[in-house]
């Protein structure tokens, strides 16, 4: 089937690259220059599309102002970190009185918003120990290493297509290739590392059972999301989450829950809760960080506690010039204390802006006669999501509820939802990912009707294609 659709949406994708181009010829000619210096013209391959990505001279709210002055609806907002939309100004009022005032710049040393930072975040999700950091991809390293550390194991399972970030303990499975999402997706990463790596298929019960059958007892820990990111904005499925808890307690591996999408999105602490499931260890990031970089490992003290100076069998929960930054703290403090304090008003809305937009998008395919279907969709643990993702299956009924049937390219149109569906719509004004992004507060009905109206175009666009 894949092969059939390539030749209309070649032709469509090379109609729209040559409008972009038009249509965006500083950034153009910014991108030639970045060519010069960076790889690829960029520092992170997720901002990075053929055949430029627009250059943004000024981000607020759900808006991005470009090189050549377009106004954008934004719904990437930071890689989903911006839940209040671009420089909310209850961050960067404090943000810029600190730094007026003479704090905010690194001091290397002890910060009192490190413990007011470290004492809402735990009020907020339930744990027991906080240690800050400055990316995802460093939490769940140090997760990891405490997992193995504690239970004296290598083995971590992991879900195909879950990404945790970009280091070796958490590099396989991530991407779909010839062996599926069971490859491994980077050199340079030793093999015995990866060996240690077991991949599972999300919201497979089955899959679940067996692995801990076979394994269980050499699993120092399985490591998941709630709602898969890079494996398409997938929720797990409430029996699934709370089996992987019961099994993990019964071999003795921790639960290590990634929330550095989840945390704050759904809920003003971990979508865990909302699970009725707790980690033995979370990490947070994203979301907390206000718009700035921090990250957090969270847990039981027990285990957190092997990174402590007086442990007998230290984890080296170590590095981190810029760990707990001051102006990362002061930003995720203002911005979780807001969260935290109108919650009630928040998380709903964003629900009801998420339903609304996913509901407009699929009636916007369907009555050009797309097959389309969004994910991020709540179920009966997550009753209000803000996430949304945008693929095109090839049959009807196509059940989307692991990464699988997103990223095969026999089970899904892959290049429409990234090439095609993002040039089309940022050409009418929106940007996405993976067919949409994040919906912030900031987002008003007006943008989603901004939006769901460059939807109907290029579902236009793709329906005249293959006629
Ligand atoms: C679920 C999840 N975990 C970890 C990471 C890594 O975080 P960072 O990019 O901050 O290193 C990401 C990043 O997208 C993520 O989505």
């Amino acid at each position: 089937m894949a092969g059939k659709a390539e030749t209309w949406r070649d032709g469509l994708l090379a109609r729209l690259q040559a409008q972009y181009q038009a249509q965006f010829p500083r950034s153009g000619q910014a991108h030639a220059r970045a060519l010069r210096s960076l790889v690829d013209g960029g520092s992170h391959p997720q901002r990075l599309y053929d055949p430029y990505a627009f250059r943004a001279v000024a981000a607020q709210g759900a808006r991005l102002r470009d090189l050549d002055g377009h106004d954008i609806v934004d719904y990437w907002q930071g890689h989903y970190a911006n839940i209040l939309g671009h420089n909310p100004p209850v961050v960067t009022e404090p943000l810029a009185a600190a730094l007026q005032g003479g704090w905010g710049l690194q001091t290397g040393l002890p910060e009192e918003a490190e413990s007011d930072l470290a004492e809402l975040l735990l009020r907020q999700t339930g744990d027991e120990r906080a240690r800050f950091t400055t990316a995802g991809s460093l939490a769940t390293m140090y997760a990891i290493m405490l997992a193995r550390a504690y239970t004296g194991r290598l083995l971590v399972l992991k879900i195909g297509g879950g990404w945790h970030g970009a280091h070796p303990l958490a590099i396989r499975g991530v991407r779909y290739g010839a062996q599926g999402l069971g490859g491994v997706d980077s050199l340079g990463v030793p093999d015995d590392g990866v060996a240690q790596t077991l991949v599972t298929r999300f919201n497979d019960l089955d899959a679940l059972h067996v692995a801990f059958r076979r394994y269980g007892d050499s699993i120092a820990c399985f490591i998941i999301e709630p709602c898969l990111g890079n494996g398409g904005f997938i929720m797990a499925d409430p029996e699934y989450l709370r089996a992987a808890r019961e099994l993990t307690q019964r071999h003795g591996a921790l639960l290590v829950i990634d929330e550095i999408i989840t945390g704050f999105r759904f809920a003003a602490g971990g979508a865990q809760r909302l699970f009725g499931v707790q980690g033995d260890l979370s990490t947070y990031g994203k979301v907390i960080g206000g718009g700035m970089p921090l990250s957090a490992v969270v847990g039981r003290a027990e285990v957190m506690d092997l990174a402590s100076k007086s442990s007998s069998k230290r984890v080296l929960f170590n590095g981190g010039t810029f760990s707990a930054h001051p102006a990362s703290l002061l930003a995720a403090k203002m911005n979780l204390q807001h969260l935290a304090e109108n919650a009630a008003q928040i998380y709903p809305r964003l629900g009801e802006l998420g339903a609304s937009l996913r509901a407009g998008i699929e009636r916007a395919f369907a009555d050009h006669g797309v097959l389309a279907r969004c994910t991020g969709g709540p179920n009966e643990a997550v009753t209000a999501s803000s996430l949304i993702q945008v693929h095109f299956p090839y049959r009807e009924d196509a059940c989307l509820d692991c990464p699988e049937m997103v990223w095969d390219p026999q089970q899904s149109d892959t290049v429409l939802r990234e090439q095609v569906l993002r040039l089309g719509l940022v050409l009418r004004g929106v940007n996405v990912s993976h067919g949409l992004g994040a919906i912030s507060t900031a987002h008003s009905e007006a943008d989603l009707q901004h939006t769901l109206e460059a939807f109907d175009w290029i579902a236009g666009q793709i329906a005249e294609a293959r006629a």
